[in-house]
């Protein structure tokens, strides 16, 4: 049994050949963290759990004032209760009043996973996984809340979420409503987060925690290029190849908080949720919340450990089913390289040289609706501008599936420009707060997702154009952050639930879409990677990664984004130089592998491409189609981090083949000869490289490596291929 109750010692073990997670219950009443990490094949439950007592710590046993819920490792706790910790929940009742007192109820052990109500989570059927069900009760309110666990029978992933449900009489209010809590024995650990911002994403940080609460945040209305809702904790001493690592990963596309607090008793806790700053859930009789879920991950082979359990969970569990196994088409996208600025001339010469070239899907972007010749008007017309693309989009489509490709358009659904007809027409559909002025970013307002008539409206135009049956790929953007986040529909103490009400109207949409149109393919957007999190991985299989096209600014990019997505998910695009965000001219080959190790594509204009860039880009999809299945669906390992000369490597293995992209950065004098150790290779097996037919063992080239020898030009890249004997 993958979860069990030990009724004489009063604890849960969650167990698969790889990880523990244990829970004990403590004085009838206190769901305690026991454990959670490398496997523990004989738990007895024998081990002592001491009681620390701090001063000032208060006790809902006075017979035992030793027992405090301030110095116990909880599963979840609140600070009305005596716990004076970062709390994981807090309620508020009709009287004002904010004390609490859930205890142990009883529990639940099922098969499978359950999805979540309104909200995406990672799939599960009954031979994959097994669920826990923690009740506990408040019994003077009458309110239930259930921490529910599933355990992965394959992988070494947990995932948590809450549901809190009012069996009373009154009304209540969640002023936070966290989705886990777990509190550590230790605190001598390591933070690990991704940050950035626009054009500049998923830049890895690594701290010492140090005492206090460590937090990274959003209040965007999305999940933000500032803080992936991620974060991990790791030893001192973990690397790539080796070492523990515990990573959380928010399954929520908006405002959230995820945080640890190391504590003055060498303890820490970690706690991830819903932000509560933007946050008040009015909760009547009889009705129930769901909080998003947590993908709780443990590794002891390091990073790459980490990063193996999440490329495969969420291939296998988060990405749409009819997408995780299909392999995806290199695209040319039409932003970079025209802008606003085409015509259907241009656009059908350009596809006829994408098909000349091997491109297998032609990406119409923004511009090609309204009257949307620049970025001041037109998002919520969604129907297509016939003076710009006479024939309208029929004849685009047509062009290229005559070319035996697919067809994808670009939309930016959640917005609403003041110059629009939509705006006219409903001028109160955008976010407001009145009497106050709607802010403006990029010319455009937000339209109040909370609201079924504006959801009704964003499935009806999106369907119109689906069900022509001529559009095989969207590209979803999202363009700015929310402010004057309210409406005149909802009631004065329901304000604070439009932000999470937006993300449910969000999901519920692309629940409908997905559903009706199966065979589309949808790539989520954020400017870049505004909102690439996990939410949006369920409904969308790929995200364009970042704005930023720069092959050295990628290196980065990608790099940390791959510490959780594989690079399926990451759509990466050769583009022009000078680039068009820094400036910076690297090589077309270094451009080439850059965009082959993330989701392949161009974003150049064909009709500006000299022949000699042809010819290269001829090659470089020829060379991707032949080993498309590698890069798409291989094992993705990092094996160097980006230096301060910007140096970095990766390689993609699978059964037959490995490829390794050494990616030199900034030239230096004396530039030394690097010996490039493999790791990854199968030990018992040898390996000829394609170019010089030379023959290595696997087990050399994982202890001694390959020779990279120093280039005399920035930028360069080295790439091996190897082919497993
Ligand atoms: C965002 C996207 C770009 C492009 C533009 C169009 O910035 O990230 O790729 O689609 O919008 O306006």
């Amino acid at each position: 049994m993958a979860i069990s109750f030990n009724q004489e010692k009063q604890f849960f073990h969650l167990s698969n050949d790889s990880i523990s997670y244990i829970i004990g219950i403590e004085k009838e009443t206190f769901l305690c963290h026991r454990y959670f990490g490398k496997a523990i094949k004989n738990f007895t439950g024998n081990l002592d759990f001491p009681v620390t007592t701090g001063a000032f710590s208060v006790t809902p046993f006075p017979e035992d004032p030793h027992f405090s819920p301030h110095t116990r490792l909880l599963e979840t706790s609140t600070n009305t209760s005596g716990d004076f910790r970062v709390p994981n929940y807090q309620i508020r009742n009709e009287a004002g009043k904010t004390v609490t007192d859930f205890r142990y109820h009883s529990y639940q052990i099922k098969k499978g996973k359950k999805p979540l109500s309104g909200l995406p989570s990672l799939r599960g059927n009954e031979e994959e996984g097994t669920t826990l069900e923690i009740l506990l009760v408040d019994t003077i309110q009458n309110l239930h809340m259930t921490l529910v666990y599933s355990l992965y029978e394959k992988a070494p992933i947990i995932t948590r979420h809450i549901i809190f449900e009012n069996h009373g009489k009154n009304t209540i209010f969640l002023e936070n409503a966290g989705s886990m809590m777990m509190d550590l024995p230790e605190s001598d650990y390591e933070l690990i987060t991704l940050y950035g911002s626009h054009a500049n994403e998923a830049h890895l940080s690594r701290e010492k925690l140090r005492p206090g609460i460590n937090r990274i945040e959003s209040t965007r209305g999305t999940s933000s290029p500032q803080y992936q809702p991620f974060l991990g904790l790791s030893e001192k001493e973990t690397t790539q190849f080796s070492g523990e690592i515990t990573g959380f990963h928010f399954v929520y596309s908006g405002n959230f908080v995820a945080q640890v607090e190391k504590t003055q008793y060498q303890t820490s806790r970690v706690q991830i949720g819903i932000h509560p700053d933007t946050f008040d859930w009015r909760l009547l009789p009889n009705e129930s919340f769901t909080t998003p879920e947590v993908v709780l991950n443990y590794s002891n082979k390091g990073f790459n450990g980490l990063s193996q359990n999440f490329h495969q969970i969420y291939q296998k569990h988060l990405a749409p089913e009819s997408f995780k196994d299909t392999q995806r088409p290199i695209l040319l996208n039409s932003w970079e390289g025209n802008y606003f600025d085409f015509t259907t001339d241009s656009l059908l010469k350009q596809i006829k040289k994408a098909a000349d070239l091997g491109i297998e899907l032609f990406v119409l972007d923004d511009g090609w609706f309204g009257k949307r010749n620049d970025d001041h008007s037109s998002l919520g017309d969604w129907f297509v501008n016939t003076d710009k693309l006479p024939g309208g989009l029929e004849k685009i489509a047509k062009a290229v599936h005559d070319q035996t490709m697919q067809f994808g358009i670009w939309f930016e659904p959640e917005m609403i420009s003041r110059e629009s007809d939509l705006h006219k027409k409903h001028p109160d559909w955008a976010l407001h707060v009145t009497p106050y002025p709607s802010l403006e970013s990029r010319s455009q307002l937000v339209l109040d997702l909370s609201r079924i008539e504006v959801q009704d409206y964003i499935i009806e135009s999106l369907s119109k154009h689906l069900e022509t049956g001529t559009i095989d790929y969207v590209k979803w953007d999202m363009n700015r952050h929310l402010s004057e986040v309210g409406n005149d529909q909802l009631e004065a103490t329901r304000q604070k639930e439009i932000s999470h009400r937006y993300v449910l109207g969000l999901y519920h949409i692309l629940e409908v879409l997905t559903q009706r149109f199966p065979a589309v393919l949808f790539e989520n957007c954020s400017s870049g990677g505004g909102r690439f999190d996990p939410g949006m991985m369920y409904y969308m299989p790929q995200t364009w990664t970042s704005d930023n096209t720069d092959a050295l600014c990628r290196s980065q990019i990608q790099y940390g984004y791959s510490f959780l997505y594989p690079p399926i998910m990451m759509g990466a695009h050769v583009s022009d130089v000078p680039n068009h965000q820094v400036g910076r001219i690297t090589p077309l080959n270094t451009r080439g592998y850059l965009a082959m190790s993330g989701n392949f594509g161009y974003e150049n204009n064909l009709n500006q491409l000299s022949e000699t860039d042809q010819t290269v880009i001829k090659e470089q999809i020829a060379f991707y189609k032949a080993h498309r299945k590698l890069f798409q669906f291989g094992h993705f390992y990092r094996l160097l981090d980006p230096t301060s000369t910007f140096a970095t490597s990766w390689l993609f293995a699978d059964e037959n083949e490995v490829f390794v992209v050494y990616f030199h950065g900034l030239s230096q004098p004396s530039a030394e000869t690097i010996f490039l150790k493999l790791h990854y290779l199968d030990e018992n097996a040898t390996y000829e490289d394609n170019k010089t037919k030379v023959v290595y063992s696997g087990s050399e080239l994982n202890q001694i490596g390959l020779v990279v020898r120093g280039a005399r030009e920035d930028f360069h890249t080295t790439t091996f291929h190897l082919k497993k004997l």
